[in-house]
């Protein structure tokens, strides 16, 4: 595979994943400009707790967003991926339940209970089923339109929960910050799209160095979304296996699992995303950490990430991360769309009840 034929990368794209990834800054800007639309509830802002309920591709978002405003917004916020609801979710909580399909059952189920508890509820989503009980309901809903697979939706994931979140009253208004970060995004693209070339292009050597290993992607802070994001999207576009790690909690543990098997040195590439504006004790054990790995015979590969405030700095790793899942696509020779597996599991779980 030649990553700087555009014809053998379009060859191998045959549902165009790569033009969806390119989106990403203009979904950014359409996602916060509907999300203006939303009426918020007046008991809206008066809540005690925040719950974004989805599943892969539609759950990052609520990470990300989450990762984001950690500084700003006034009450916790909670990303559940699973059937079953917390606890302390009840009638002051505001619950997203955020599924581009609007099908998916975890998430379905989830805000069923959210609904039974008498939560504060809002739904984004293409429609399905999710759409359907919105409507009957008079659930405030965000509906968007958007083709492609979830995790290539990841823009107006993210513009589509901070704006609900922005209409609320829980953290400021975007509009200013987000059209810097598209902006950034878009310097960004000329140098990770398809047409340029690897000696210029940044993903396509990272996607090269990560060929034939098992990426091992760790971050901190408001990075820790992207390094999750990096590792679902080698998953599920490159069909590589990945893992993510977290620091600092990385080095309290993971930092030993470096001798055994003799493999790991072989077949492990850890990735770190490094912010130099990490607190100063983040940066100093991020240092030390690289070091450590190093030495002890792993393959470590810093990505310094551009961008002036966490929204940037976050969006500008994702779409990195994106583009290097692609051309790691190419490189296996797998079709990035495809997600054989999961459509499966879906289908046959949807079948069993
Ligand atoms: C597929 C993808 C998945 C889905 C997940 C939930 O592209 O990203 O991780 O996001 O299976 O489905 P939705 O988003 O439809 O609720």
């Amino acid at each position: 595979m030649d990553l700087d034929s555009l014809e053998e990368l379009r060859a191998n794209d045959p549902g165009a994943l790569g033009v969806l990834i390119a989106e990403f800054p203009q979904q950014v800007l359409q996602g916060w400009e509907l999300a203006q639309g939303w009426e918020p509830r007046p008991q809206d802002g008066d809540v005690s707790a925040v719950a974004i309920l989805g599943m892969g591709g539609s759950a990052i978002g609520g990470d990300l967003v989450n990762a984001i405003v950690a500084d700003t917004c006034p009450v916790p916020i909670h990303v559940v991926r699973d059937y079953p609801l917390p606890g302390f979710i009840g009638q002051d909580t505001l619950v997203i339940a955020s599924s581009h399909s609007g099908e998916t059952e975890e998430t379905l189920s989830a805000f069923e209970e959210a609904r039974s508890r008498g939560a504060r509820l809002a739904a984004v989503t293409t429609g399905g089923s999710l759409a359907e009980i919105a409507h009957e309901e008079d659930i405030p809903l965000l509906e968007f339109a958007h083709p492609g697979p979830p995790r290539a939706a990841i823009g107006f994931s993210v513009s589509l929960i901070l704006g609900i979140l922005s209409r609320a009253g829980l953290v400021p208004d975007a509009s200013g910050d987000l059209k810097r970060a598209a902006a950034l995004l878009d310097r960004a693209a000329v140098h990770l799209r398809e047409d340029s070339s690897t000696a210029e292009n940044r993903a396509k050597r990272i996607a090269r160095m990560l060929y034939g290993r098992i990426p091992v992607i760790y971050a901190a802070e408001h990075l820790a979304p992207a390094a999750r994001r990096w590792k679902t999207q080698c998953n599920e576009v490159s069909k590589t296996a990945a893992y993510f790690e977290i620091l600092p909690e990385f080095d309290h543990n993971a930092i030993e699992g470096t001798g055994f098997p003799e493999a790991a040195q072989r077949d492990l590439v850890l990735v770190s995303l490094f912010s130099a504006s990490y607190d100063e004790r983040t940066v100093r054990r991020v240092r030390l950490t690289e070091e450590i790995l190093s030495s002890a015979g792993m393959a470590v590969e810093e990505v310094k990430v551009e961008g002036e405030n966490r929204l940037e700095e976050a969006l500008w790793s994702v779409y990195l991360g994106d583009y290097v899942s692609l051309y790691l696509a190419a490189l296996n020779g797998v079709d990035p769309h495809a997600t054989p597996n999961l459509d499966s599991l879906k289908q046959q779980m949807a079948r069993s009840d």
